[in-house]
């Protein structure tokens, strides 16, 4: 069905293009809005007139020298082009060939200038003698690659290997492969890799779960992905299965607890399989990296990356999880077509993780996660207007000449979430769980732009049901539309009014949860009406935080951290939330576990709250340029780089 309506589609193309549209035409005309041709402003690919179908890859990665040497093999099926186009940048180029492996031809290339801003790196011009169907790059990485952590054994849990892991997200793939490094090609892709005996090697793609002796490893992603979901590790890891569809790899000391925080991932694709249909990628694993990885979490298909800090031991951020199985759906099957797009893959994944959660925990559950998100998103939007920075709140973006990771903020996440939870409202449940499903397999393995979006919601949702909804102010105004959906939660009101009774000199803690000696003269000040740590979930411990008056007494904190050791909580949002306030407050007693967790920990998310923080003061600033100067290495250059710029180095 879906080929004849392809080429139908295609016909369509043809007839206009002889423009002999006197004739009737056989099929029924799409609206203009549902073809695509805006450019991606972030690749100098032509892929308008060439692309890749297939990609193969040889590639052997050294640790010696910290250098993968590689082939990229580009299968462009027929095309009539005689010059093709790639990203690259930071690699060195070899030499280029055409024709089948071994049966090959040199080609000239020629490298352009890097662009002003030196965001995309440069295009890799290849002069073709005919339109080739295969070309083949020849090619090593350098030092300055941006997608490569490359670990010492020091630096990773066992100690006695070196670790290797990649993130593509959004342009960083052209630094590690020569390619057409934009999301509006997809392409199936395959690769033979040799690392040291000792280490297994991870694809996204279908993967071993077990070294082999000779440290040669076969990968295969048979379905068509973007680019920037290409993606490699490399590591002394294990795998432990938690169902015939899932599992995890982790080094040795984390695989247990991995399996353990992990073990209601088949529900999760259970749950994600109902809502909107079929799981299409075969395996859902789970790849636990080093601390430095500078996400949560990172889909890349059938083998999501995630950062060690997400296994809490008491399952409080899964959600994470279940954020990145979504996107099986969201972004690796239906991708934003360029980064201006981006919200179309992170909006709806965070609307279908708080599906998931409700499903997994509760609707109150969920709906703390959102109210959570939300107060960052508030925060973000004003610290966006104080900057003049305005136009950074449209769900739609303009990355033209900026790096497109500026895009990675909240309007996408939780503005684009909460554009989804609106339309929900208005339309109920049932209808928008329909046109979600519709719109996955209607665009499944395919790219679609913010306008194609809007033209599908209007001619499947809108216009049929004769719904009206501001979804032009959504996504070209500034700002929270004043229709967005209210979310309440009954727990978190409890919680403020806590922090409220705390900032008013109540002693509201559990003394037998006290971890460090308690001076007498505190005990003395006790109250029968106490609380424990147990009594409330992650959230809401954020929440209690959040709620605290900006400014207060170091005293206060002293007592709340006696308590319940909030410098050592264990759970790393809770303690980015802690240090944070300790910072502000100046409480002394948690500087130093804050310096072990920020040397530790390579996340962007918990750095650059703590690293702002500390910036603010001239005595703190020169903390945390010390601190940074000895945990930089520790850092993933996408981490590094913001710590950079966040302290003007
Ligand atoms: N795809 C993103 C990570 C990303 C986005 C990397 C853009 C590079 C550029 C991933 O799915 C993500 O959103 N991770 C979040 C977790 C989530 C629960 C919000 C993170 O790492 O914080
Ligand atoms: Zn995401």
């Amino acid at each position: 069905m879906k080929q004849i309506r392809a080429f139908a589609y295609l016909l369509l193309i043809v007839i206009s293009v002889a423009s002999c549209s006197e004739n009737e035409t056989p099929v029924k005309k799409k609206p203009k809005a549902w073809v695509d041709s805006q450019k991606d402003d972030h690749s100098y690919a032509n892929v308008d007139q060439v692309s890749t179908k297939h990609l193969h890859l040889d590639l052997d990665v050294n640790f010696n020298n910290k250098t993968i040497y590689g082939v990229a093999r580009h299968d462009f099926g027929k095309h009539n082009s005689d010059t093709v186009i790639f990203d690259i940048k930071h690699l060195q180029i070899q030499k280029i060939t055409c024709g089948k492996k071994g049966n090959e031809k040199e080609l000239e290339f020629e490298i352009g200038s890097w662009d002003k801003d030196s965001i995309l790196g440069q295009p890799l011009i290849v002069a073709l003698k005919k339109p080739e169907q295969f070309v083949n790059i020849y090619y090593q990485t350098t030092s300055k690659t941006e997608a490569l952590d490359w670990l010492e054994p020091i630096q990773t849990q066992g100690k006695k290997h070196p670790l290797l892991y990649t993130q593509g997200q959004p342009i960083l793939t052209r630094t590690w492969i020569p390619l057409q490094d934009s999301p509006i090609n997809r392409f199936s892709y395959s690769a033979d890799v040799k690392v040291p005996k000792e280490l297994l090697a991870l694809m996204s793609a279908e993967n071993p779960t077990e070294k082999n002796e000779n440290g040669r490893y076969h990968f295969s992603m048979k379905q068509q992905i973007p680019s920037y979901l290409i993606a490699l590790s490399v590591g002394d890891y294990e795998y432990r299965k938690i169902s015939t569809k899932c599992g995890t790899y982790a080094e040795s000391n984390l695989i247990d607890a991995a399996k353990k925080e992990f073990d209601d991932l088949p529900k999760m694709i259970q749950v994600a399989e109902d809502l909107y249909g079929p799981y299409r990628w075969g395996k859902y694993d789970l790849l636990v990296l080093p601390y430095s990885f500078p996400y949560g979490g990172m889909e890349n298909p059938c083998l999501t990356f995630v950062n060690p800090t997400i296994i809490a031991g008491d399952k409080s951020l899964v959600s994470v999880v279940a954020h990145e199985l979504a996107h099986s759906w969201s972004g690796n099957m239906v991708t934003n077509r360029t980064w201006n797009d981006f919200w179309l893959n992170e909006g709806f994944t965070v609307y279908f993780e708080h599906r998931i959660m409700e499903e997994i925990e509760s609707k109150e559950y969920s709906d703390m996660l959102a109210l959570i998100e939300f107060g960052e998103l508030k925060e973000e939007i004003k610290e966006f207007k104080k900057q003049n920075k305005i136009t950074d709140t449209h769900l739609k973006l303009d990355l033209k000449t900026r790096n497109p990771g500026d895009g990675l903020t909240q309007v996408a996440y939780i503005k684009g979430a909460f554009f989804l939870k609106t339309l929900e409202e208005l339309v109920g449940r049932e209808k928008m769980d329909n046109f979600l499903k519709t719109y996955f397999s209607e665009f499944a393995f395919q790219t679609i732009s913010t306008e194609k979006f809007i033209a599908y919601l209007k001619e499947k949702l809108l216009e049929p049901n004769d719904f009206k909804f501001n979804y032009e102010e959504w996504i070209y105004q500034p700002g929270i539309p004043k229709n967005c959906i209210r979310v309440e939660s009954k727990r978190f009101r409890e919680m403020g009014l806590l922090a409220k009774k705390f900032a008013n000199g109540d002693d509201i803690f559990e003394p037998k949860t006290t971890y460090e000696p308690i001076p007498k003269s505190w005990r003395k000040k006790r109250v029968t009406k106490q609380i424990k740590r147990d009594d409330y979930s992650t959230q809401e411990w954020l929440e209690f935080l959040r709620s605290l008056p900006k400014n207060i007494e170091t005293e206060k904190l002293s007592l709340a951290d006696a308590y319940m050791n909030f410098s050592r909580w264990g759970n790393a949002e809770v303690m980015t939330e802690w240090y944070v306030i300790s910072i502000r407050n100046n409480y002394k007693p948690a500087f130093l576990p804050m310096e072990q967790f920020i040397t530790q920990v390579g996340r962007r998310k918990y750095l650059l709250p703590i690293y702002g923080e500390l910036n603010k003061t001239p005595e703190n600033r020169l903390l945390a340029l010390s601190i940074f100067d000895s945990a930089k290495f520790n850092y993933h250059y996408v981490s590094k780089t913001s710590i950079e710029n966040l302290l003007g180095l």
